[in-house]
């Protein structure tokens, strides 16, 4: 694939493109690049069970690891048959986040790299308007899940509204499409950990909304952590606290985010879990080769 060809796959924004052409010409240390290219080929298609080491948390070179590593990824995905659909949504995620990096910092960089190597290691796929990073649990559940498991670790891109029916959509699309296509490693539920998940928003998030729809979708594992500034981030793309008092209160959301900090509270990361519905055929099948 040519580089033009790459960037659109990755879904790079028109104003990010420069700087990822410049990436590529390669004026930065190629040996470390080279170490995190080495890094995730030997975590590449295991599912997290060799985990990913990180020679570096230079996010640059991550991302330069990430565009030369794309077409293993492409040609991964084609020899195991999965669709082309599939593998564009995917990895169009690498560019929403090089866009999120701007959009937060005002400059070209990729801060969630941690994130995408989820997708350059083969874990994760976006089907319909959810993600989902097939890995096994460390832990039981009673009733849920036992430990070792295959479970669909679940995702919510920022890709426009949660509406329910996408997200019955995307549900089924995963059972079908993980069973074509892994059926060594059989799921029955999708775990999510989240900050939408905290228990204070089902309080504030009436179940006609999307987000108090998604929300009600999972039981509750009863596991939390103190995650301050989680919210925040997923809402206004800030970490910063001392930032409250400045923040819109626009909408239900926004309010029901700033309205806790404002009483010191801190908010939750919460871990649920849902059964998966019997799947539907998998998406449409495109022939990939298109993309090598
Ligand atoms: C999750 C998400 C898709 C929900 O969006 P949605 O479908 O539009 O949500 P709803 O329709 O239920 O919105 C309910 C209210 O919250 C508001 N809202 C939803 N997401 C918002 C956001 N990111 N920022 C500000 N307000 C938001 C809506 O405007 C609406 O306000 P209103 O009641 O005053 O009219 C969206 O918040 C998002 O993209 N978040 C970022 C991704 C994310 O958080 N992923 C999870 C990571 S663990």
């Amino acid at each position: 694939m040519n580089t033009d060809e790459l960037l659109t796959l990755l879904a790079i924004a028109e104003e990010d493109r420069d700087d990822c052409l410049a990436l590529l010409r390669g004026d930065r240390d190629r040996t470390t690049v080279n170490e995190v290219l080495d890094a995730l080929a030997r975590s590449f298609g295991t599912f997290d069970e060799v985990p990913l080491d990180e020679p570096t948390k230079d996010e640059l070179t991550w991302l330069h690891a990430f565009l030369l590593f794309t077409p293993t990824l492409v040609e991964w995905h084609r020899a195991r048959g999965i669709p082309e659909d599939v593998t564009r949504d995917t990895l169009a995620d690498v560019g929403r986040h090089v866009a999120i990096s701007r959009r937060v910092t005002g400059e070209f960089g990729l801060q969630t790299w941690r994130w995408l190597t989820h997708h350059l290691t083969a874990r994760i796929f976006a089907l319909g308007r959810l993600q989902f990073a097939l890995q096994r649990t460390k832990v039981a559940y009673a009733g849920a899940f036992e430990e070792g498991d295959w479970v669909l670790a679940l995702h919510i891109p920022e890709s426009g509204p949660l509406r329910p029916d996408l997200v019955d959509e995307s549900l089924s699309l995963a059972s079908g499409f993980f069973a074509e296509h892994f059926p060594d490693k059989p799921v029955t539920v999708a775990t999510c950990d989240s900050w939408m998940l905290d228990p204070y928003l089902v309080e504030r998030m009436p179940a006609e909304t999307n987000v108090g729809s998604f929300i009600r979708r999972f039981t509750p594992l009863g596991v939390t952590k103190d995650a301050p500034a989680e919210a925040l981030y997923f809402v206004f793309r800030t970490r910063d606290l001392s930032r409250v008092p400045e923040l819109p209160r626009e909408t239900s959301l926004q309010r029901a985010v700033l309205e806790r900090a404002d009483r010191g509270e801190t908010w939750q990361l919460a871990w649920g879990y849902l059964d998966l519905p019997a799947g539907t055929a998998a998406p449409s099948r495109e022939a990939v080769s298109s993309l090598a």
